[in-house]
């Protein structure tokens, strides 16, 4: 049976385009995207590839806790095994994180711990960083503390960059990071370190 994915987006969704040309087939499937706002335009990438496609705003619900509740009993109803955030840009409430505790995971535009929260490559340029990167991770109750699942590191040495070719850069990591990450816990080949559960054990055939 093929390992059921949800996508939670706020906007273009270039990491859902990338998921649904990547692992989207066989043994991983991605059975619905839910968008923070009607405009975000990932949900016509949701639909043009057949994917159900659904609005949680919470201006719609009485506050946040009653939109999260909603959206977690979509997210039951679609039997998933993993609700992936790409570019999200809402905090989850305490209860919705513990009803999927240890099945949401993040892509974040930083090395965390560092430049967490929004605005991290504006963030991360401000303070004049040399190297940057993409992080990958569980979700917790923190802002952007979880377990680490993947990161990868690119240069802006010698020259800071322009925050448009940055951006271009974080993306073209992401779109490879982000699946590699939801492959590799499909397919089992996460695991949590019983010593220390922040600790992620990563099995990958992959060389880097
Ligand atoms: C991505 O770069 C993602 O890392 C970032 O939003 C972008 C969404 O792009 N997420 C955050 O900053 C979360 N704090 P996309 O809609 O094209 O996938």
């Amino acid at each position: 049976m093929a390992f059921r994915v949800a996508v939670l987006i706020s906007g273009e969704g270039t990491n859902l385009q990338a998921l649904l040309d990547t692992v989207h087939g066989d043994s991983v499937e991605i059975v619905g995207v839910a968008a923070s706002r009607a405009e975000a335009r990932g949900l016509d990438r949701a639909r043009a590839a057949g994917v159900e496609a659904a609005v949680f705003a919470i201006a719609d619900h009485e506050d946040r806790a009653a939109r999260d509740r909603a959206l977690g009993d979509w997210l039951e109803a679609l039997g998933v095994d993993l609700v992936v955030l790409a570019g999200f840009m809402e905090l989850l409430g305490p209860e919705l994180i513990a009803r999927f505790e240890r099945r949401l995971l993040n892509v974040h535009p930083s090395l965390l711990p560092a430049f967490s929260g929004i605005g991290a490559i504006e963030q991360a340029l401000a303070y004049g960083v040399k190297v940057m990167g993409v992080t990958v991770h569980f979700v917790d109750d923190g802002v952007d503390t979880g377990p680490v699942v993947l990161q990868e590191s690119f240069s802006l040495f010698p020259y800071p960059r322009g925050i448009a070719e940055v951006e271009e850069r974080v993306h073209e990591v992401e779109h490879r990071l982000l699946p590699r990450a939801v492959k590799l816990i499909a397919e089992g080949r996460v695991q949590t370190d019983p010593g220390n559960p922040r600790l992620l054990r990563i099995e990958d055939g992959e060389r880097d």
